[in-house]
């Protein structure tokens, strides 16, 4: 019979300890939860030339965006916690009035033309994606939220929507309330005041 050397088990217990330790981190990472896309997507067609990472400035326009300026960070992963590098992330909202870059808004103010609207950023080698945007605002009938859709290269792998933590109007939306307690606080934005701007982390898990 062959005998187990001290090496042998030694290896044996760090491949058992890595194990655990991977199963955890993919027990902890709660999938991002799946949201209708909405009617104001833009298409190409109707967004800015400047479809870049700050919303907060248009290329050309002389005036920035109104509203609160947030910076959203996080990390583009699988539920394995693998940085999805590479891929494309888009968000779009409402302008600090409550209208969205989209012909089909028919509310009766103007559009914040400093405000970009629609924006994306490609997750770098760590996943990392960011944007500077303003703090979501009230729009009829559903709680301040930010729209978000991930990218592999054309194929589209979720659509979902960004939420502020703690705000009173979420009880009353019928699309946070869809969510569990779990899945609800993995899109809801915490923020901490840091060089005068509110900042937030959210990740996505797909
Ligand atoms: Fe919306």
């Amino acid at each position: 019979m062959k005998l187990l050397t001290r090496r042998g088990l030694l290896k044996g217990f760090i491949a058992i300890a890595g194990l655990a330790a991977y199963s955890r981190h993919a027990v902890s990472a709660v999938l991002t939860p799946r949201a209708t896309e909405g009617p104001f997507y833009p298409d190409t067609s109707m967004r800015f030339a400047d479809v870049d990472n700050d919303l907060i400035k248009v290329s050309g326009a002389v005036e920035q965006a109104g509203g609160e300026i947030i910076r959203i960070t996080g990390k583009l992963m699988s539920k394995q916690g693998k940085p999805l590098a590479g891929h494309r992330i888009e968000i779009w909202q409402c302008d600090v009035n409550g209208k969205y870059l989209h012909p089909n808004d028919n509310s009766k103010v103007s559009y914040d033309n400093g405000f970009q609207g629609f924006g994306h950023d490609i997750a770098d080698g760590n996943g990392n994606y960011s944007f500077k945007t303003i703090k979501p605002t009230i729009y009829p009938g559903r709680a301040p939220h930010i729209h978000v859709k991930v990218l592999d290269g054309d194929r589209e792998l979720l659509t979902t929507q960004f939420y502020i933590a703690g705000n009173k109007l979420n009880s009353t939306d019928g699309l946070y309330r869809r969510m569990s307690v779990e899945q609800a606080q993995g899109v809801s934005m915490v923020f901490i005041e840091r060089n005068n701007m509110l900042e937030t982390n959210i990740d996505v898990v797909i």
